[in-house]
């Protein structure tokens, strides 16, 4: 089959791990015999400096042409004072909105190789697993295209008495959307739904759960539970076992994301798909990590986690998606590690601290292996 795939390798660390997602993809389909043409884009800092504008619509509109988008990252300091609606931030916000990816999924599980890189005791990760063993493997389903994120936002009168604001805005279709994603999601997997929301306090939030209540009578075999995010966000850390599916809002299920990364071992590890009614994007959800661009240190597992997640859900490759995380695996059970995911006694455990290209080849060697 032939698939194109926009490419917008962004700013930062971007360009260097998605390279070794390109190259992942290029090896599929040498050795299955199939073509992937990438489109590249810009998008972000490298759009502002060379068109003044974060997404230029020659960007959105290749997006729109292609099968998927992979990207990298967008954003570093040398944007960071632009306005607003000039920041890098504001492609990624027009490419999800543009390509109407409603659903980002967001899995997070502790491998047993990362074990070392998790900062939670085993006795926190055994409470509430379900066989009692210190592990846990969650998807994070986040709601992307609408929000605080999308809300009216704007600043009133001038001096002390300047105020600035965001709104929180849901209808019932676009959260009913985003939970039929969710559902369908635990259907294939443990078969729990937790939803997440601020109900005790929030309008939007009470939206939530009510359209919540009512779509689990569609789903009588999977079990729906309710949290408030500030009890979430504290039994992650407490139970992270517990979870199977947890569906939440935009901006809940950004901060949610990012602390159930770093009980993962590291952000450099997690993968994202944003899907909805056709075109997915697929990223890493690590950011563009100015500080240490360029050095080849980065973590490129979570890109080439993400043209996994690329290959199951734009080109229905459910096996080679399944290759591609088996290569990860066996590098890991190999002992190399970036430094990011290094135990502090590393070297002793056997681990051998690599860059980005020599985990990049390592991985395609291992998946030369496995095809
Ligand atoms: C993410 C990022 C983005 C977000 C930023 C860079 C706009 O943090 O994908 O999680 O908040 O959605
Ligand atoms: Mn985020």
């Amino acid at each position: 089959m032939r698939f194109k795939i926009a490419l917008l390798g962004g700013d930062g660390i971007g360009p260097e791990v998605t390279a070794w997602a390109v190259r992942v993809l290029e090896t599929i389909g040498t050795k299955r015999n199939h073509n992937f043409d990438f489109v590249p884009v810009k998008a972000g800092g490298a759009a502002i400096d060379e068109f003044g504008e974060p997404l230029p619509k020659q960007t959105l509109e290749a997006a729109k042409s292609c099968d998927a988008l992979l990207l990298g990252a967008v954003g570093g300091p040398k944007w960071d004072s632009l306005p607003g609606h000039l920041r890098p931030e504001r492609a990624l916000l027009g490419l999800r909105a543009g390509l109407g990816v409603f659903a980002n999924l967001r899995p997070a599980a502790l491998l047993p190789q990362l074990k070392n890189a998790c900062p939670l005791k085993d006795e926190v990760l055994a409470l509430g697993s379900e066989d009692g063993k210190p592990a846990f493997d969650m998807l994070i389903v986040r709601e992307l295209t609408g929000g605080i994120y999308f809300g009216e936002h704007g600043r009133e009168g001038s001096g002390s008495e300047e105020s600035a604001y965001d709104t929180e805005r849901y209808s019932r279709s676009e959260i009913e959307r985003v939970l039929r994603v969710a559902y369908k999601a635990a259907a294939g997997r443990r078969k729990k739904l937790c939803v997440v929301d601020k109900a005790n306090v929030l309008e939007s939030s009470r939206l939530w759960r009510e359209t919540a209540q009512q779509i689990s009578r569609d789903y009588p075999d999977i079990k729906t539970e309710y949290l408030y995010v500030d009890n979430c966000a504290m039994q992650l850390v407490r139970a992270p076992g517990q979870f199977d599916v947890i569906v939440t809002s935009n901006i809940f299920g950004d901060i949610l994301s990012d602390e159930a990364s770093v009980i993962a071992g590291s952000i450099g590890m997690l993968a994202s798909a944003s899907i909805g009614s056709g075109k997915g994007i697929f990223e890493p959800i690590h950011g563009s990590a100015p500080l240490i661009a360029g050095k080849n240190i980065a973590n490129p597992l979570a890109a080439i986690l993400s043209s996994a997640m690329l290959l199951k859900y734009s080109c229905a490759l459910d096996a080679e998606a399944n290759a591609v995380e088996n290569a990860v695996y066996a590098v890991l059970d190999s002992g190399f590690r970036t430094s990011d995911i290094a135990s502090r006694d590393g070297a002793a455990a056997g681990e051998k601290i690599v860059g980005t290209s020599e985990m990049g080849e390592a991985v395609l060697k291992a998946l030369n292996n496995l095809l």
